[in-house]
């Protein structure tokens, strides 16, 4: 096949939490999928993106005192360690709030408004009447109005997928402050999708078979349906879409549209698009030039539960802006760990993948067992741990690594190294292996990784047998049998380099250690039909893979350890030991009224104080409140007072009582000293209880 050149994505993670397992799922299948492609040397371009606009995450920058920008930037640092941990190779990673992107996402929508499809319509939205700003969809939450599960975004259902307005939820509620949502009106603008060029479109392109999984163009069928909307009329056809937001919005502004911005998802998919411009920009390519080869493919990697954004609104977008439209949208189901809650993105898992890589855990043990569960087809995996181990260890270990620490040490050890002829015996072996390339090529090219793994493994099987009939180990003690002995090494040793081949794209590190043992430049699917040959020197062997041992298993899946729990200080110090009401009782707190108040002469700290307390006459009190307030600034206000405590007699003069005042008890760190002041109403003498 001619050089293929494809544009490889990922969904972009929304930037306001760290990857768990269910984006490492997507990122490793697809990156799996893109080594397959290069070692049959077509020409990709692979790359992601944050995922930085919207409402929640400027919600949540808001809440972490941060700009968005730079609450961006922070979840962007911590995304490198996930990528290389788990030797997931993206050329470029990049954000929706780019340069790039802006433009872009504007200019599509201009052209989509040139070409008929954005219409304005006055709407009712609902809006929170406590925090005073129209809601957005993720913060309101109610039952799903087509499947009814509970507690369910407002712009689509994370249980059934569907996607409705925010007003059909039933029975919503404001997850910002609780209240119930009250309905505004607000102008936005529509993607009209209704129009009769987008509906024959998508038909056509959804339901053709070249675009899209069957069962997932199955699904699709559905949204074209006739269906029941909530107040009982029956629509047909697709909905217009809502892509505009009202200020304030992280987002891009809509141009000629002062306060409205792209609802966050009219701009995410451009992201793909921002971003490739972005890696061309940096190596100096033109991007109109590479989008209008009209043998570019583009592959777009997501989850069931982005579905209509990607078959429905993404491909018109592109189309009626007069855009390249997407050769496949490859979906994932989700993915369960040890058969417990479905992986969503809101909430986590128990399989962390920080903890997993801190562990030293083989980041590949995972590719492989996440790609020996993945078929292709839109459904669930579960990860189950014990499985896993067995799994790891029987394939990788057991079959695959043991051919080549069965075959290596005797080249090593009695032939310096230098490979052998194969063995007559061992040809039809070679052959065998080499067959099965077409398909294995092909089970890779469907994402059908698990039947690639299948078909691997068989081949394992039959070089193993090979060894086992052959025994090495015995020959090695033959007299005379050293020709025989290198040959049928050389044998495993060519078979071993096939199945690495095989296996690279899912085991792309141990291939690499494979590479540097046998000496041989990086290995490409074609290689398949050579051979070492006779005389070629191999390196040392060493070994390639641990085995996954229960303990690690065990301390993945630990609960992370309770946190010690300190004494609680509220400002400083611990709360004094309990007194009774009559303890209370014997302290007589007073309101008081300051009258009068002037500096000490030779003191810093105090303040003298004339306090009515409502007995006729006044009294005298020093308080140790100088370094915060100008006398001037307290007379005439009502404070509190011990009104019991014995007179002390001090330096400057008698004190009366003694003024209450907070300060935190670690006065350095943080100083301050501050007086009460009681409510309006409260009058000089009045007893406090
Ligand atoms: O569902 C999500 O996590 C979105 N952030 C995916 C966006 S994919 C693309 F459109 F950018
Ligand atoms: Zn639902």
């Amino acid at each position: 096949m001619s050089q293929r050149k494809l544009f490889v994505t990922t969904a972009l993670p929304y930037a306001n939490g760290h990857f768990h397992i269910g984006h490492i799922m997507e990122y490793i299948q697809a990156d799996t999928w893109v080594r397959a492609q290069r070692m049959q040397g077509h020409q990709v371009n692979f790359v992601g993106a944050d995922d930085a606009h919207g409402a929640p995450i400027m919600i949540a920058a808001e809440k972490a005192g941060k700009t968005p920008q730079q609450f961006v930037a922070d979840i962007a640092a911590g995304r490198q360690q996930y990528l290389e941990g788990f030797h997931i190779a993206f050329d470029n990673w990049s954000n929706t709030d780019s340069p790039e992107n802006h433009e872009l996402s504007k200019q599509i929508y201009l052209d989509l408004k040139a070409a008929g499809f954005i219409e304005t319509r006055t709407i009712e939205q609902f809006f929170d009447p406590e925090k005073n700003m129209f809601l957005p969809d993720r913060f309101i939450k109610g039952e799903c109005p087509r499947c009814h599960a509970k507690d369910q975004y407002g712009d689509n259902c994370e249980s059934c997928g569907a996607v409705y307005a925010p007003t059909e939820l039933i029975q919503p509620f404001s997850a910002l402050s609780g209240a119930k949502p009250v309905l505004k009106t607000s102008e936005h603008f529509f993607f009209k999708l209704s129009d009769p060029r987008a509906v024959a479109f998508l038909t056509e392109w959804t339901q053709n078979g070249q675009h899209v999984q069957p069962e997932v163009a199955a699904k699709i069928k559905e949204w074209f349906g006739t269906r029941t909307n909530p107040d009982g009329s029956t629509s047909t056809g697709l909905d217009d879409w809502d892509i505009s937001r009202d200020a304030p919005y992280f987002g891009i502004e809509i141009p000629d549209a002062p306060g409205k911005y792209f609802y966050v998802w009219l701009d995410a998919p451009v992201g793909y698009l921002a971003s490739l411009k972005n890696l061309l920009n940096q190596r100096g390519e033109d991007y109109d030039a590479y989008m209008a080869d009209p043998a570019l493919e583009q592959y777009h990697f997501i989850g069931k539960d982005i579905i209509t954004f990607h078959t429905l609104f993404w491909p018109a977008m592109l189309k009626f802006s007069g855009r390249k439209t997407p050769t496949k949208i490859c979906v994932h189901g989700f993915m369960t760990v040890n058969n417990g809650e479905k992986m969503s993105k809101s909430r986590g898992t128990g399989l962390d993948p920080l903890k997993y890589l801190a562990l030293k855990m083989n980041p590949e043990w995972l590719r492989y067992y996440l790609g020996a569960k993945l078929n292709g087809k839109n459904e669930d995996i579960d990860f189950n741990a014990e499985d896993f181990m067995l799994r790891v260890n029987a394939d990788l270990i057991g079959k695959y690594v043991n051919i080549a620490s069965r075959a290596a040490g005797f080249i090593a050890k009695r032939f310096a190294g230098k490979l052998g002829a194969v063995a007559e015996d061992g040809q039809a072996l070679l052959a065998a292996l080499r067959t099965q390339k077409d398909t294995i090529v092909a089970a890779y090219e469907a994402r059908d990784t698990a039947r690639a793994a299948r078909d691997i493994m068989l081949l394992c099987d039959k070089v193993n047998s090979y060894v086992d009939a052959n025994k090495p180990w015995e020959l090695a003690k033959q007299e005379g049998m050293d020709a025989r002995l290198q040959d049928v090494c050389s044998t495993c040793i060519e078979a071993f380099r096939l199945l690495t081949i095989y296996l690279k794209p899912m085991l792309p590190a141990v291939a690499e250690q494979v590479e540097a043992f046998l000496k041989v430049q990086p290995l490409q699917f074609a290689d398949a039909e050579l051979l070492l040959g006779p005389g070629h020197a191999i390196g040392q062997y060493q070994h390639l893979m641990q085995r996954v041992v229960i303990e690690q298993l065990e301390a993945l899946f630990e609960p992370p350890a309770a946190p010690v729990v300190e004494a609680v200080k509220p400002g400083g110090e611990e709360i004094a030991p309990t007194i009774t009401i009559d303890d209370f009782a014997k302290i007589d707190l007073r309101i008081a009224k300051i009258v009068a108040c002037q500096a000490v002469e030779g003191s810093t700290k105090l303040l003298q104080l004339t306090l009515d307390v409502g007995e006729g006459k006044t009294r005298n009190v020093f308080s140790g409140i100088a370094s915060m307030y100008q006398p001037e600034q307290l007379v005439g206000k009502l404070t509190v007072v011990v009104a019991n405590l014995a007179p002390r007699k001090m330096k400057f003069g008698l004190s009366e009582g003694m003024v209450l005042a907070a300060s935190h008890a670690d006065e350095k760190a943080q100083p301050g000293i501050y007086i009460l002041e009681p409510f309006p109403g409260a009058q000089p003498g009045m007893r406090i209880h």
